[in-house]
């Protein structure tokens, strides 16, 4: 994938920038930034732009609030937390479109920032609608794709503003571009992803591209509900997506074809609710009542063996409940286990991220990608819509 128009080009002193970061962030009980990896490696951009005597003003999205202004997905927390990295205080304007927020961002000074309220209190962000992402131009002169993790999404703040500003790629998006092109331009194999997590309708048709170009997948996590279920394996009472029968029996079909290995898990740890342990179960037999929440012990076993003649490995998406300490040992035991493995391995995904420095495994990767969704299209040779629209360097 060629290198784009990088922001270093762009002639910012004094103008107001207009920059798409990804602080789609997780956050904990409370509403704060459990994990702040994304915010973090905005920061050379921000420092960039506002050294450069740039007027920036950013904006996100954080969670699916689906187009309605629903508080808890305010970026409140986010704005607190960037201040504190920036040494400057950050406002945030209540709406990220309308009279208010074309003031605040006409009032700017050099060097100073404002920060949008949740892009996706609008429904015109997802639809991409024109007439959305023209109001978000207006408060712009140049335009900054900073937000790697969204650049898989055709929405206004990616697409549409891109096309009605001069556009340039912030130094994240480039660094992703170089760290991960290597997946896709030969990786050297044996090559292995470890797949899990959590968006299960979303990810499951991302994941095809890597059929004929990886030589395993060991699929965990609730990502594994769907395969199982569609062998009619008996999975209790954990949330399995309606409707993907067909496109597993495809998808497994393809593999063979291919010549793909698919390793699924043969057991699980379940969560028996009101009950305070863990217990064991077959992958196929999860008693009724009883939550699939991790991988088991002999699945681990065979993930690392699967791992152990691997040369490249991608990673996306926790292997079980991570978040809970009861149903982090999968996900902690086989990243444990590939640090020891030699090999260039990148891990993906928002949650991923957090997960794995949490659990004390991020030094298995070489790098970590911010994107979720985005690295998995990315690493796949897949075209991406936010960055198809910036032109090349
Ligand atoms: P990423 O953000 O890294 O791309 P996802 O958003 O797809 O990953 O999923 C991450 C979430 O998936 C994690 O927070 C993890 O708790 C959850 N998860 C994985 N397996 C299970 C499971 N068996 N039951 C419940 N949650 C799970
Ligand atoms: C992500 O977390 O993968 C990105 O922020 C995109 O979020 P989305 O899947 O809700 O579009
Ligand atoms: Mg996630």
């Amino acid at each position: 994938m060629p290198l784009k128009r990088g922001v270093q080009e762009a002639s910012v002193k004094g103008r107001r920038v207009l920059v798409r970061v990804d602080f789609n962030v997780p956050q904990d009980a409370k509403g704060q930034v459990a994990d702040d990896h994304r915010i973090v490696e905005a920061l050379p951009t921000l420092r960039h732009l506002q050294t450069s005597g740039a007027r920036m003003i950013l904006m996100s999205h954080l969670g699916r609030p689906n187009g309605v202004r629903d508080m808890r997905f305010s970026l409140r927390p986010v704005v607190h937390r960037l201040s504190g990295y920036l040494g400057v205080p950050v406002p945030l304007a209540e709406d990220c479109v309308g009279i208010h927020a074309l003031e605040a961002s006409a009032r700017l000074k050099n060097g100073e920032f404002l920060m949008l309220e949740n892009l996706r209190f609008h429904p015109g962000e997802e639809a991409n609608d024109p007439a959305f992402a023209g109001q978000l131009a207006q408060l712009g002169e140049v335009f900054v794709e900073e937000a790697f993790g969204s650049v898989h999404r055709a929405h206004a703040s990616t697409v549409g503003v891109a096309r009605k500003l001069p556009a340039y790629a912030g130094f994240l998006v480039e660094k992703e571009i170089r760290e991960l092109t290597p997946l896709i331009d030969g990786p050297i194999r044996p090559y292995v992803a470890i797949l899990g997590g959590a968006k299960v309708a979303d990810k499951l048709p991302l994941l095809q591209s890597f059929l004929g170009r990886a030589d395993s997948l060991l699929i965990g996590g609730a990502l594994a509900f769907p395969f199982l279920a569609a062998q009619g394996a008996q999975l209790g009472d954990s949330k399995v997506e309606p409707g993907l029968e067909e496109a597993v029996h495809e998808f497994l079909t393809l593999a063979q074809e291919r010549g793909t290995r698919v390793l699924l898990p043969e057991d699980w740890l379940v969560e028996i609710p009101g009950q305070a342990e863990a217990e064991a179960a077959p992958a196929n037999a999860v008693p009724h009542g009883a939550i699939a929440r991790d991988i088991g012990p002999t699945t681990r076993d065979h993930f690392f063996a699967a791992l152990l003649e691997s040369k490249t490995v991608f990673w996306n998406g926790p292997l079980g409940l991570a978040e809970d300490p009861r149903f982090a040992a999968g996900t902690r035991e086989v990243l444990a286990g590939l640090a020891t493995i030699p090999g260039r391995h990148v891990g993906a995904g928002g949650d991923s991220a957090r997960v794995a420095q949490d659990l004390g495994v991020a030094d298995a990767f070489q790098y970590l990608s911010t994107g979720g969704g985005a690295a998995l299209e990315f690493v796949q040779g897949a075209a991406l819509p936010g960055l198809s629209v910036i032109p090349d360097a």
